[in-house]
């Protein structure tokens, strides 16, 4: 049977490759920077824009009334973040701000696509890299069109010590929460593990799982859109994907675990220390 979301992944491809060519352009004249929900979140007029431009084509190729969009930036105009069974793309312009800003080379456009509110294909463009993933539900991951795969430290608990996990600090800066990313990333690097990285987007995290450059990567405080796209890739590359209570993966809330594998991630588990943050779908 023919694939009904063929047409709309190899477009989102494109119109990826366009935004994050968009942003590289951007990123060599000066940037203007704004906040948003805290001194520390931050958000460009190249947000703006390239996530206009990504809706804007979406809209024009599959028009206005069938297919609904959850972005970034829109939703931080006010727009609602329900995620409906209606055909919805989920899209973070500029994955990695605060690095668009400084200039830190990690910066990606993020497209992922869900019907019925299950995930159907993700694209990350890392536009500096110029490296390409995407993904098709059932149909692999792939980086500039060659297959990836997560890595194959596995198989035992003391695998975990040969492994490399990312986590990020996130936006909130309120002492209580600070003092639990540290502490379970003090725990985790005293399993010990060879190392802790991060790249400073959620999204390119997700795509070093699913390359196999890391092993596993967690957060609390990340949003839909800057693991959607990721959260296909990373499972079509084999890898698994989970709360950080080792329950279900749920998109909107705010919280999330990829890893090569489970007997990986449930030791990361057991020294995330959990806290509150409020889901995507509350308005
Ligand atoms: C951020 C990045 C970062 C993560 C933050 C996100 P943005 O996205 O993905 O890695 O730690 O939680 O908000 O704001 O640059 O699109």
């Amino acid at each position: 049977m023919e694939d009904p979301w063929q047409k709309a992944y190899d477009f989102a491809v494109e119109v990826a490759r366009i935004a994050g060519e968009e942003v590289r352009k951007a990123g060599e004249s000066e940037i203007k920077v704004q906040t948003k929900s805290s001194a520390v979140d931050l958000v460009t007029k190249t947000d703006e824009r390239v996530e206009k431009i990504i809706i804007g084509s979406l809209k024009k190729e599959f028009g206005e009334g069938t297919h609904c969009f959850i972005g970034e930036e829109s939703v931080a105009n006010g727009q609602a973040c329900i995620l409906t069974d209606k055909p919805t793309w989920i899209i973070d312009p500029v994955d990695g701000t605060t690095n668009f800003v400084h200039g830190f080379p990690f910066v990606a456009v993020s497209i992922a696509f869900a019907v019925n509110k299950q995930l159907e294909f993700g694209v990350v463009y890392s536009c500096l890299e110029d490296k390409m993933y995407k993904a098709r539900k059932g149909k692999g991951a792939f980086c500039n069109d060659e297959k990836i795969q997560v890595s194959d430290v596995q198989g035992e608990l003391a695998q975990i010590r040969k492994s490399i996990i990312i986590s990020e600090h996130g936006t909130d800066r309120r002492k209580e929460v600070v003092s639990k990313i540290f502490s379970s990333m003090q725990k985790i690097l005293c399993i010990p593990v060879h190392g802790l990285r991060g790249s400073g987007t959620a999204a390119t995290n997700m795509c070093l799982v699913a390359t196999g450059a890391v092993e596993a990567f967690f957060e609390i405080g990340i949003h839909c859109w800057d693991i959607a796209a990721g959260a296909v890739i990373v499972t079509e590359a084999g890898g698994v994907l989970m709360d950080v209570n080792g329950g279900p993966f749920d998109l909107m809330s705010r919280r999330m675990l990829c890893a090569n594998e489970k007997i990986i991630a449930d030791r990361i588990i057991k020294e995330i220390e959990i806290f509150d943050v409020t889901r995507d779908d509350v308005q």
